[in-house]
Formats: C-alpha cells, sequence, structure tokens
C-alpha cells in the first residue's frame, strides 16, 4: 500500500462545493428549495409547468409573450418521431422503461440535424425540443405494455393535459391533471444531485446536449436517486394494496412491515436524503397532491400504508421521507405501471438538466477530479 492512502478523501464527494450554480438553491437549514429565488411551493401552486421550464432556462420569469410562443413551439413538437418509434419498436414490451427513455433520447441526438451544435441558441431550442417530445415516448411505451396503440397528441391540451391524454388515450379529470402538474414542477431541479452532476460532468467534456441527458438518465435510474419512485411502490405492493381494507388497517398493517424492516436492517427507498436531514422541502406540496388523488379515487388504504409506514420509520430512526414517497402512490393512482414513474421523473427533469448543461458550458472546466491509490506499490514483472 501506497501512503496516498492517508489522504483526506470525500467518499461520496459528501460535503463537497464543485461549483457555483444559480439556478437552484437547496437550503437543509429552513428546509427550503428555490427554483431562480423563487420558493418551489409557490411556483407549484401558481405556475403552470411550461413557465417554471422557461424560468429554469432563462433565469426569470416569462412575459405573456415568451409563454405564448413557447406554448405553441410545445405544442407543434409533441409527435412522436418515427425513427424514435422503430427504435423503441425492436425493444421488448418488459425492457423497462428508463431503458427505452434512454434510448429514446439517444436516437433524437442521433438524428439531430444540428447534432453537432452546442450554441447557446441551439442548446435551448433543443432543450425545448426534448421538453415537448418526450412525454410521447413515455406515454407509447406505457400503451405498448398494455397492448395498446400510440395516441396522437392534441394542441388544444397543455402539457399535463396532454400527457395523460396521450398516455390514457382519454382526457384527464381537472384533479389529476393539477395534482400532475404540481409532481411535474417539484421534480424538476435540484442542484447538484447525482443527475445532474453526471449532465455537467458530460457537458464539461464538450459533448452535446442529447449525450448528457442520455448519461443523466442512466445515473436516475439506480434506486438511489430517481428509481426511488418506483421502489417505493414495490415496498406497498409488498405489503399488500387492498382496497376493501379500511384506512386504520392498513396504517397497522404497514406499521409493523416497517418495523420488521428495521429490525432487519432494510433500506427502505423514499426515505432520508443526503442534502436535507429534516424533511424534504418538496414533500408537504406533493403528499397535498397524493391527498387530493386518494380522495378523487376514493382509496383511503393507500393513505393508510402511506401513514403506517412513515410513523413507523419516524418513530424508530427519525428518518423523514423524500419526495420519491408521495410521489409514487400518486402515479399509482393515476393508472401508471409502477415501471413507468422515473421515466415522469425524466420527463420533469429535462428541464434542470438542460438548464445545467447550460451553465456548465457557459463556464466551462473540465470536471476531473484526483484519485488517491490504493493499490500495490511498483513491481516488476
Ligand atoms: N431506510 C433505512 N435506513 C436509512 C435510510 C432508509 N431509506 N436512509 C438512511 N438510512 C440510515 C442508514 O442505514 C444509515 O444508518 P446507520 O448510520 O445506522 O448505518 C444512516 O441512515 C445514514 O444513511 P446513508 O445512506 O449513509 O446516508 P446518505 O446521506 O448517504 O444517504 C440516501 C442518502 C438518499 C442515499 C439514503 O437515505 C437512501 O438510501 N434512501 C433510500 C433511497 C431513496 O429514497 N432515494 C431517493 C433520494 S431523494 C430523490 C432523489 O434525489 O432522486
Amino acid at each position: 500500500m501506497t501512503q496516498e492512502n492517508q489522504q483526506e478523501i470525500h467518499k461520496g464527494l459528501d460535503g463537497v462545493i464543485a461549483d457555483y450554480t444559480a439556478i437552484s438553491k437547496v437550503n437543509p437549514e429552513s428546509n427550503s428549495l428555490l427554483y431562480r429565488g423563487y420558493p418551489v411551493q409557490q411556483l407549484a401552486q401558481q405556475l403552470s409547468f411550461e413557465e417554471v421550464a422557461l424560468l429554469l432556462w432563462n433565469g426569470e420569469l416569462p412575459t405573456a409573450a415568451q409563454r405564448d410562443e413557447f406554448t405553441a413551439f410545445e405544442r407543434s413538437h409533441r409527435a412522436l418521431a418515427q425513427e424514435v418509434k422503430t427504435a423503441i419498436d425492436v425493444l421488448p414490451t418488459d425492457t423497462h422503461p428508463m431503458d427505452v427513455g434512454r434510448t429514446a433520447v439517444s436516437v433524437l441526438g442521433a438524428i439531430h440535424p444540428e447534432a453537432g451544435d452546442t450554441s447557446p441558441e441551439v442548446e435551448l431550442r433543443k432543450a425545448k425540443e426534448l421538453f415537448a417530445a418526450f412525454p410521447a415516448v413515455v406515454a407509447y411505451d406505457q400503451r405498448r405494455r398494455r397492448g395498446l396503440e400510440l395516441v396522437e397528441p392534441r394542441e388544444d391540451l397543455d402539457y399535463s393535459q396532454n400527457f395523460l391524454w396521450m398516455t390514457f388515450g382519454e382526457e384527464a379529470a381537472p384533479e389529476v391533471v393539477e395534482a400532475f402538474r404540481v409532481s411535474m414542477v417539484l421534480y424538476a431541479e435540484h442542484s447538484f444531485n447525482a443527475s445532474t452532476f453526471t449532465a455537467r460532468v458530460v457537458t464539461s467534456t464538450l459533448a452535446d446536449l442529447h449525450s448528457a441527458i442520455t448519461s443523466a438518465i442512466g445515473a436516475l435510474k439506480g434506486p438511489l436517486h430517481g428509481g426511488a419512485n418506483e421502489a417505493v411502490m414495490h415496498t406497498f405492493e409488498e405489503i399488500g394494496i387492498d382496497p376493501k381494507e379500511s384506512r386504520e388497517d392498513a396504517a397497522a398493517r404497514s406499521k409493523a412491515w416497517m418495523e420488521q424492516a428495521l429490525a432487519e436492517k432494510r433500506k427502505v427507498m423514499g426515505f432520508g436524503h443526503r442534502v436535507y436531514k429534516n424533511g424534504d422541502s418538496r414533500v408537504p406540496t406533493m403528499r397535498g397532491a397524493l391527498d387530493s388523488m386518494v380522495a378523487h379515487y376514493g382509496r383511503g388504504e393507500v393513505m393508510g400504508l402511506y401513514d403506517g409506514l412513515e410513523a413507523a420509520m419516524d418513530e424508530a430512526k427519525g428518518i423523514k421521507p423524500n419526495l420519491d414517497y408521495p410521489a409514487g402512490p400518486t402515479y399509482h393512482l393515476m393508472g401508471f405501471d409502477t415501471e413507468m414513474f422515473t421515466p415522469l421523473f425524466i420527463a420533469s427533469r429535462i428541464t434542470g438538466w438542460s438548464a445545467h448543461v447550460m451553465e456548465q458550458r457557459a463556464d466551462n472546466s473540465l470536471i476531473r477530479p484526483l484519485s488517491a491509490y490504493n493499490g500495490p506499490d511498483e513491481r516488476s514483472l
């Protein structure tokens, strides 16, 4: 062993400040999250997801003219490209939807007429195109898993309405659209998380936006990051969801399940956070959206399962839920397959990732940390 392994290393880059960003601020002390200075709860209450996307990209709230121009652009760029459909169609219908989403973004990058152009104007346009195009990928994949045909987008619907329309082939109730919109706003941006940092590392080599986002999707897939919303639902499924069960009985069962899981030293997905230690700032707003879905679908037992797990984790370890915890059952109640949950996170986070790609490129320095060698000393063959 060499001396180098005596150096201080920051495993998992824990506590390391890697760069400045003006896109979002996570404040664990005050449990707050600001997008370009605005509290995310206010944005989720008052703005459309399309307006939040413009805020993240441009740094300021859009004027009415900017909003209308983007609305028209977004609505006219929603169709699934034939090349993407062909690529998806060769994949088995049980391919994980994150692999489908990653493949689709890679194809969109490969066929882009300005694939190699990383100028600010073209990069912003590519971000807007991807924002508009990705919902059709998720919707089509969800439908083909059920043996259903592609549903074409509708220009008379907003982003969330159209997303649900393309997925389920019918207009969603206003409460469902609202809960979906809230989830999109909350998932949009979260500073230097693993997938965003991945996108910035790839951009720092001067690679293009689609390469950065394809790589970010790979990072998001893992259950310690975005895959947690899917994993949360697997927990609910493991406990057992019975629509006929009372809320109280479901809570008692899930509490007992959590006590057993913690006794077995299991890590339960949807709880804990690297930055927030006293609760995730996004959870109360997302919990409100879940409450409204539970009321809309009359599924009190889902809230019972939710409350029981949360209470038992809090009592045993004081660990709070993260955003993925209320998001998972919300998407379940809307009718999405569990495996589709993390691709919904992609659809939202395309905004934050692309804002970071542009910020990294505007003041670039190749991201290349050092390592402390702890292998054998030099030796001869
Ligand atoms: N279930 C059980 N124990 C937990 C959990 C959990 N979900 N999270 C943390 N702990 C315990 C952990 O076992 C450890 O205990 P001990 O000190 O006794 O060994 C202690 O808390 C510290 O955990 P850690 O994993 O070292 O902390 P971290 O800051 O590296 O981890 C985390 C943060 C998110 C990776 C972790 O909390 C976790 O694995 N959570 C489950 C996965 C999850 O929900 N991820 C979504 C994160 S938020 C959305 C996103 O960014 O995508």
